[in-house]
Formats: structure tokens, sequence, C-alpha cells
């Protein structure tokens, strides 16, 4: 395991002010978003999106690593040159998502484990050799009666610990992702107490499978109640709650935590993230790797106007400059227009 490579790419990706862009939607999730703003899917109009999203010029200022789907790795920039060359020219890693998708437990209805170990080490040697550096796996854990049960939680944790021993046998930082779904109508502190026993139960699984913790990431949901739940969290509570659990639950030799936005919208993703930079100092760099926050309002400008990405560009450009204050705890409610 080349530990020095790992470390670097894992410090890379946390450097100051960036971030995570996940742009790495199965086929099935990215048919649904395009759908659901008039646009037909096929692997073209998937690379159209993606190509010109890539492509917006400031992105690299906010945006270190992009995590990439199989079908996009292997697909062309808006310049012609594929698109984990294109992503490297322009200072941003390529990482990739490796999981197959959650799949029902076996004798555990309503939860899911997380598969794809089966031919993983050839699949990792492929995206290292096409320019990956880094990799994602998510594991899907939901809260409801009886749930998660002990099976749901030691099933995923083994399957992310053997997938990020693989991952950095084959020299990808292992994006380790246990999310705990916002579904359900939990309270904030059911949220903290499952996620607390989930990541315990991973750090475990970790140590016996041999995972370097500095050459990984962890991708960590905030600790916020169910969307059912009456009562709503306000900004600083989620903040303390999430800092707390990470403080107390995850190792201090991981160099970042770079958190899912899970279904927040836009702005709750970056005020909780900018709240929790203000709470500092921490033990590891507090990021981002956000889908939809920073996606949904680009996407949908996007479809309006294929003809003019400069408009998409402007609204990703906006995304990207709040996320990248809320790395510093320099964001305010006042800059969203
Ligand atoms: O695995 C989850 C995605 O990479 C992050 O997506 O920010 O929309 O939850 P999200």
């Amino acid at each position: 395991m080349d530990t020095a490579l790992l470390e670097s790419t894992a410090n890379f990706l946390v450097g100051p002010g960036r971030g995570i862009l996940a742009a790495d939607e199965s086929n099935g999730t990215m048919t649904k978003r395009l759908e659901a703003v008039g646009v037909e899917s096929s692997s073209e109009t998937r690379r159209e999106y993606r190509a010109n999203l890539f492509a917006m010029p400031t992105m690299a200022k906010a945006i270190s690593g992009v995590i990439l789907y199989d079908e996009t790795i292997r697909q062309n920039a808006v310049d012609g040159t594929s698109i984990p060359d294109y992503l490297h020219a322009r200072d941003i890693m390529p990482g990739i998502k490796v999981d197959t998708g959650a799949k029902p437990l076996a004798c555990n209805d309503g939860e899911t484990v997380t598969e794809g170990l089966d031919g993983l080490r050839d699949r990792c040697m492929e995206y290292f050799q096409m320019g990956a550096r880094f990799a994602k796996w998510r594991a899907v854990i939901r809260i409801d009666d009886g749930m998660p049960s002990d099976a749901c939680i030691s099933t995923n944790a083994h399957a992310l610990a053997r997938y990020a021993a693989i991952c950095q046998e084959q020299g990808l930082v292992p994006i380790i992702e246990p999310e705990v779904l916002m579904e359900g109508n939990h309270d904030a502190q059911r949220c903290f107490d499952i996620t607390a026993t989930v990541l315990d139960a991973t750090w475990e699984a970790c140590a016996v499978q041999g995972v370097h913790l500095p050459g990984a990431l962890l991708k960590p949901n905030m600790i916020l109640p169910g969307k059912a739940h009456a009562v709503r969290s306000d900004v600083d509570t989620c903040a303390r709650m999430t800092i707390d659990l990470l403080h107390n639950h995850v190792p201090h030799e991981i160099p970042g935590v770079v958190f899912l936005s899970g279904g927040q919208t836009e702005v709750e993703a970056t005020a909780h993230l900018n709240a929790m930079n203000n709470m500092g100092p921490h033990p590891f760099q507090l990021s981002y790797s956000y889908g939809r926050a920073l996606q949904s309002s680009t996407l949908k400008t996007w479809a309006k106007n294929r003809d003019n990405v400069g408009e998409a560009h402007e609204v990703f450009a906006h995304r990207c400059e709040m996320a990248h204050l809320a790395r510093s705890g320099s964001w305010s409610t006042d800059l969203e227009v």
C-alpha cells in the first residue's frame, strides 16, 4: 500500500476552500433527475449535462475532486478529451463510485446492504489507469421501528471496510459513506445515537481490515431530525450535535470529513457546514461532497435553456462560491440572492 500517495490525495481533496462535487448519480437516479426537469435521459444527454457542468470556468476554486459514475468516466469533456484527463488538467481530481448499489438485506425486510465487492480489485485497477485517484461507496441505513437491525449495521460496516482496504491497495483513497437517511419521523437525538453506533461499527471493521485512516475520508450525514418529525432543528443545534458526534466518534487520524447533503436544500447544507466551521478548531477538515446541494438549481437552469450554458454556469458558480465560503465559516445568508 502506497500510504504517501493515499495521504497526499486525501489531503489534496480537503485542501483549503475546496471540497468534492458528487456527480456520480447512477443512470437510474440521473434519469429521474433529468426527467424531473423535462429532459429525456440518454447516454448523450447525461454526458451533455455533466460535460457542461465541469466546464464552469471558476469551478476549481471550490472543487478539488469530482465523483464520477462508470458511464461518465468513459465519456468526453466539452473539448473532446476524456473527462478524467479534462479534470486533471483543471487541477481537479477524478473519483469514481465503485459500489453497485444498495440491495435488499436477506431476512431483514426494508433494509439494504450495499454490494460491489466482487471484482472490485480489477475495477479499481482499471479506474486508476483511467485517472481516478479516489473512490466512493455508499451504505444506506434507515431509521424506523426496530431499524436499523444489528445485521444491517454490521454487514454494511464490513462491506465498507473491505471496500476501503481494496481501494487503498490499488492507490485509490476510499470515501467511506455510511449514510443514515433523513427519511422518517425520528428526532435529532435518535439520528445522533444511530449515527454514532454506525460509525463505531465502521471504524471497528476498518481496524480489522487494516484500513489506513490517514489515507481515507469520511462522508457522513449531518445530525438532523427525520423529515417527517414535527420539530425542526435550527442551524446552531444541527451544527453542535454534528460536531459533538464527529469529535467523539471519528478517529482523529482521518484527514477530513466530507458531508453528503442528503436532501437538505442548497442553502441549508451550506448554512450547516458554515456554522460547524465557525465552531472550530476541529481535529480534521470539515468539507463537502454534495450532490443535490451543489447541482439542484444548476440542473433546472441548464434544462430551461440548453443552448445557453452561461446561465447554468452562473448558477453553479454561485453555489460553488457559497460552499467555498462555508469551508472557512465566511458564508452568510445575505449572500444568497
Ligand atoms: O452518495 C451520495 C451522494 O454522493 C451525495 O449526494 O449530497 O445529494 O446527498 P447528496
